[in-house]
């Protein structure tokens, strides 16, 4: 059976520390798309890390964790990723394997990403600028290269004849940076990455779930990125959502048995396009500071708003979520007034579902307030002594969304985690 970690905001929701924490009662965490635009956090013991492409399982000495085909990658972020991921005494010969029909992201790929962006001027998707829309496009105009095809001996001449065609692209765009340096790295880690495990995804994911073993497919990004349910054109170019799991891993949809939702107490965004709960005011100002709020992979400042509940019983509806993990509620702790969004104003009609879009028309966000509870929360360790006023908040939540909120986040590390039964 496998069961799914996933987004249910626009990303960054804490899925790295929760598949860390679940990943002891699984065999195999696996990813199923995305790739290096995402960056998972998770500690292990005092050391941060944060991991781009490799499944957050990897600390697990008794899981494996598979980089399924619907990912693309880079291979000079992986490089590098072992790299760190080895110093931790981690055999990576033993635990981690990449399926054969993974995508490879090219530098002209992402040279490409930063082209499109630039010639957007003002309307520019905030892109990681890691190359991610470049590769789908490739995979989906059915010219991209394979992980499978480094193992052929005419990988070099397949790579220039792609190489050639992007050239074209890129100087339609008249895009002159030089990116030699970027190829020299990109075959050195092509080297190193014909040494790892390379396998036929679809059957290593298939025997093990004969075997009666249990996979955990992680999420990247979120469902409000989903490449056709997010706010488009302001998205990722994958699906985020639990159906991309069977067409990213290999899986059968009966195989699939719970999806875990993640949302923040709260909700961030990072790159342009809709978000109707933003904040532009000193409390936004406050989540950021106490949250950390900056991303991941570019350091970027995160936008900041109040809970988005439209927003999640939609991606609740569109993942068939069975139960919600809610991270960083301790970021709440100090704030007086708290926020939830349950319904939004369009040219002046209420409505309780996501537009078509959401950028292009009057939208405010209609809220109910709760009192907040103005205690530190981070060394709790039982959900019934939590705050009388947290606990309004979550229940909240729970009834609107009719999810489960089964776990609460209460800090970065691994143990602040709290289950209500
Ligand atoms: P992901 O992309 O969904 O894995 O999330 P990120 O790692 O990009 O961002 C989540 C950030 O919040 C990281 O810095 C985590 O260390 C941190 N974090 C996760 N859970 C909690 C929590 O419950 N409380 C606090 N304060 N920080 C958390
Ligand atoms: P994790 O897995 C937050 C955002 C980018 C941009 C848009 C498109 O850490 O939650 P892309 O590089 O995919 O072309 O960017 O999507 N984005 C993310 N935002 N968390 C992520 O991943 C993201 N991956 C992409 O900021 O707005
Ligand atoms: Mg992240």
């Amino acid at each position: 059976m496998v069961d799914v970690i996933l987004g249910l905001q626009w990303g960054d929701e804490g899925k790295g520390k929760i598949v860390d924490w679940f990943a002891k009662d699984y065999d195999v965490i696996a990813r199923f798309q995305g790739g290096p635009n995402a960056g998972h956090t998770l500690y292990v013991g005092d050391k941060k890390i944060v991991l781009h492409q490799i499944p957050s399982g990897v600390f697990h000495p008794n899981t494996v964790n598979l980089i399924g085909n619907g990912v693309v990658l880079d291979p000079v972020t992986l490089k590098k990723e072992c790299e760190t991921v080895s110093s931790f005494g981690i055999d990576l010969k033993k635990n981690l394997f990449i399926s054969e029909r993974t995508h490879l992201i090219l530098p002209t790929h992402r040279a490409l990403d930063k082209a499109a962006e630039l010639s957007k001027g003002n309307q520019k998707i905030g892109s990681t600028l890691k190359g991610i829309g470049p590769a789908y496009m490739d995979k989906t105009g059915r010219n991209g290269l394979r992980v499978g095809d480094l193992l052929d001996k005419n990988f070099t001449t397949s790579y220039i004849r792609l190489r050639l065609k992007h050239q074209k692209l890129l100087d339609n765009y008249s895009f002159s940076e030089d990116i030699s340096a970027w190829e020299e790295e990109f075959f050195e880690a092509v080297d190193f990455l014909r040494g790892l495990n390379i396998v036929n995804g679809e059957y290593f994911i298939n025997e093990k779930l004969n075997q009666g073993k249990k996979v955990l497919a992680e999420g990247a990004q979120g469902t409000m990125l989903d490449i056709d349910f997010g706010t488009f054109p302001y998205v990722t170019s994958s699906n985020t959502i639990s159906a991309g799991v069977c067409t990213g891993l290999g899986v059968a949809p009966q195989r699939i048995r719970e999806v875990i939702g993640i949302t923040k107490a709260y909700c961030t965004r990072v790159g342009s396009g809709p978000f109707p709960t933003e904040l532009n005011d000193e409390t936004g100002e406050e989540l950021r500071k106490v949250g950390n709020e900056f991303g991941a992979t570019t350091g970027r400042p995160r936008r900041c708003g109040w809970i988005d509940l439209v927003a999640l019983r939609y991606t609740c509806m569109i993942n068939g979520v069975t139960k919600i993990v809610m991270t960083k509620a301790d970021v709440l702790d100090g704030f007086n007034e708290l926020k939830v969004c349950t319904s939004y104003r369009l040219n002046g009609r209420e409505s309780t579902e996501i537009p078509f879009q959401m950028e292009k028309i009057s939208m405010e966000p209609v809220y109910k307030s709760f009192s907040g509870w103005n205690k530190d929360i981070c060394a709790a360790k039982d959900y019934e002594k939590l705050p009388e006023n947290m606990k309004l908040y979550i229940e909240f939540i729970n009834q609107f969304l009719g999810v489960p909120i089964r776990y609460i986040s209460n800090g970065p590390k691994r143990e602040q985690l709290l289950t209500i039964e």
